[in-house]
């Protein structure tokens, strides 16, 4: 028993939690259970087979337990977070919780944490201290923290000390056990924390509730081997492993057959996909061969990893058809050195390979990117090395990041001799491209008709509506409320530094961006 499991008196559930035998037993055995993070044993890589479970199912004894009961989930971080919200928000549903969107009708609140950065974790503890008061006005409220955060030992023990008012803590890879947690949460005192370090297994059949109809979400695969340096996914979310392609694509077909007019297929490293089979020979590029004849009109994915882009998926992305012309390619950094202390295992030249190739299979793509700027040490010629890069590729849109030091990370570890002040600054400089060149691509748009999927009103008008086009570019429109969820024609009459404005003409598709260059009267 380590100091803080002493100093909160709880007890020790020893049992692998992958045995499976003992799961419907042990809520009565245990009045509270404690099994905490560590980063150490995350980092590791087993060889261990992967096991798929088919038959995820909620157990009788948990039926019910929701009945009367709200749920408020607030997510944090990236797609797969939304997306994880969104299985959770099946799970609610299957035990008998409502859904509640303010915190104060709810009975459970979840924060769903991103690791990624530290400002992204300081935002989930502001969240926890707002929070008290609501367990102040109902005892009876459960708080629990899940995702990436609550995969660092360093969190948990923060919430342990500081943060009595939460109940659970539960992490990525036991997200199936929600049933579980909540029953130990109603029934202990102390706090549940349960959190597996080692990957689990796929588990498939989860139920969802996915956020809309028109969009969706489909993971293709879990976890990330790479470790850049500087990254706390590969700890957060455990080693690679790959959904199989028959339930990926069954997947898919359900989506279409409900209406769903888009689908993203995520995981941390898409272009690894496949890579975990035993038994088969089969990659992102065959996924998307098999995904291309099914009757969906958008497929997309993310986030694409520049080292395992390999030359079968571009010819099969260059056949397009309901594969978009958008790829998100994040290059981090322009400078071969820094990439390589990143760990990236890329250089400039082999990237710009990449994308030469890209453009020449698919001219009319959109690249957008990543980028880290101040990593540790990084000079002034690297730095420019990067913003050359940038106007090099002609990205259109990048999401950029001063580097934040990780925990347990190798680059959380070296001297840095860049200070803040000149961090920010590399950072105004690398926006100002960014945005100059955003508004160069959107500028080209002007006067022609391009194909948008409506999603709803716009955020700041409800007499407009947004939606997105094959290349990502978000469009606002006046036009009829009923073409919400449909793909419509526009035509392009103002571009705006990060939107196009344009006019309702049809509803229909075109299959590529532009219909015919129009001009505005
Ligand atoms: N799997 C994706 C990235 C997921 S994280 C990929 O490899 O592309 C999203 C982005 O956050 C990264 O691309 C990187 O630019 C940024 N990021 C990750 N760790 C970071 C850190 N420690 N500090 C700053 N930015 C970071
Ligand atoms: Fe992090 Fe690198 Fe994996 Fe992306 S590829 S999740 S940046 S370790
Ligand atoms: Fe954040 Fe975890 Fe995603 S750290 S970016 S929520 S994988």
């Amino acid at each position: 028993m380590n100091e803080d499991q002493r100093k909160f008196g709880q007890q020790i559930k020893t049992e692998d939690p992958a045995d499976k035998k003992s799961e419907k037993d042990y809520s009565k055995y245990f009045q509270s259970v404690y099994i905490p993070p560590s980063l150490k044993d995350a980092k590791k890589r087993g060889k261990e087979e992967i096991k798929y479970h088919k038959d995820f199912t909620i157990d009788e004894q948990f039926r019910g337990l929701g009945n009367g009961k709200k749920f408020y989930i607030r997510t944090y971080g990236c797609q797969m977070n939304e997306h994880d919200t969104e299985v959770m928000a099946g799970i609610f549903s299957a035990l008998g919780y409502e859904a509640t969107d303010t915190t104060e009708d709810a009975d459970v609140i979840l924060l769903n944490t991103c690791a990624i950065r530290e400002n992204a974790e300081n935002k989930v503890f502001g969240e926890l201290g707002h929070l008290k008061h609501l367990k102040r006005d109902n005892p009876e409220l459960l708080i629990g923290v899940c995702g990436c955060m609550s995969q660092e030992e360093s969190v948990v023990n923060k919430i342990l000390k500081s943060y009595q008012n939460v109940d659970m803590i539960f992490g990525t890879h036991n997200i199936h056990r929600l049933p579980n947690i909540l029953a130990d949460a109603y029934m202990s005192k102390a706090m549940v924390v349960e959190v597996w370090s080692k990957e689990g297994d796929v588990i498939e059949n989860l139920p969802r509730v996915r956020r809309g109809n028109i969009k969706g979400w489909v993971n293709i695969m879990y976890g990330c081997d790479k470790f850049c340096t500087y990254c706390i996914v590969p700890y957060t979310r455990g080693k690679e492993r790959s959904r199989r392609p028959e339930e990926i694509i069954q997947e898919v077909r359900q989506l279409a057959a409900h209406g769903y007019q888009e689908v993203t297929l995520l995981g941390q490293n898409v272009n690894a996909y496949g890579k975990d089979f035993e038994d088969l020979e089969y990659g992102l590029g065959d996924l998307m061969d098999e995904l291309r004849k099914i009757d969906i009109p958008r497929v997309r994915f993310t986030t694409s990893h520049p080292r395992d882009f390999d030359d079968h998926l571009i010819e099969v992305l260059a056949q397009k058809g309901n594969l978009v012309e958008h790829i998100h390619l994040p290059v981090q950094s322009g400078s071969t050195e820094v990439l390589k202390i990143m760990a990236r295992k890329y250089t400039r030249e082999q990237f710009l390979e990449l994308v030469r190739k890209i453009k020449v299979a698919m001219p009319d793509v959109a690249l957008s990117t990543d980028i880290i700027v101040g990593y540790p040490n990084e000079t002034d010629e690297q730095f420019e090395e990067t913003l050359s890069m940038y106007r090099e590729v002609g990205f259109e849109h990048a999401y950029t990041f001063i580097y934040s030091p990780r925990e347990g990370t190798p680059a959380a570890k070296m001297t840095d001799n860049v200070p803040m002040e000149v961090k920010k600054e590399r950072l105004q400089r690398l926006n100002d491209v960014v945005n100059e060149f955003s508004a160069e691509a959107l500028k080209k748009y002007e006067g022609k008709v391009v194909e948008v999927l409506v999603d709803g009103e716009s955020k700041k008008n409800e007499n407009v509506l947004a939606g997105y086009t094959r290349r990502n570019k978000l469009v606002n429109f006046e036009g009829p409320k009923e073409v919400i969820g449909n793909i419509v024609k526009v035509k392009i009459t103002d571009a705006k530094s990060w939107s196009l404005f344009g006019e309702f003409i049809e509803v229909g598709q075109i299959g590529s961006e532009f219909e015919e260059a129009v001009e505005v009267k």
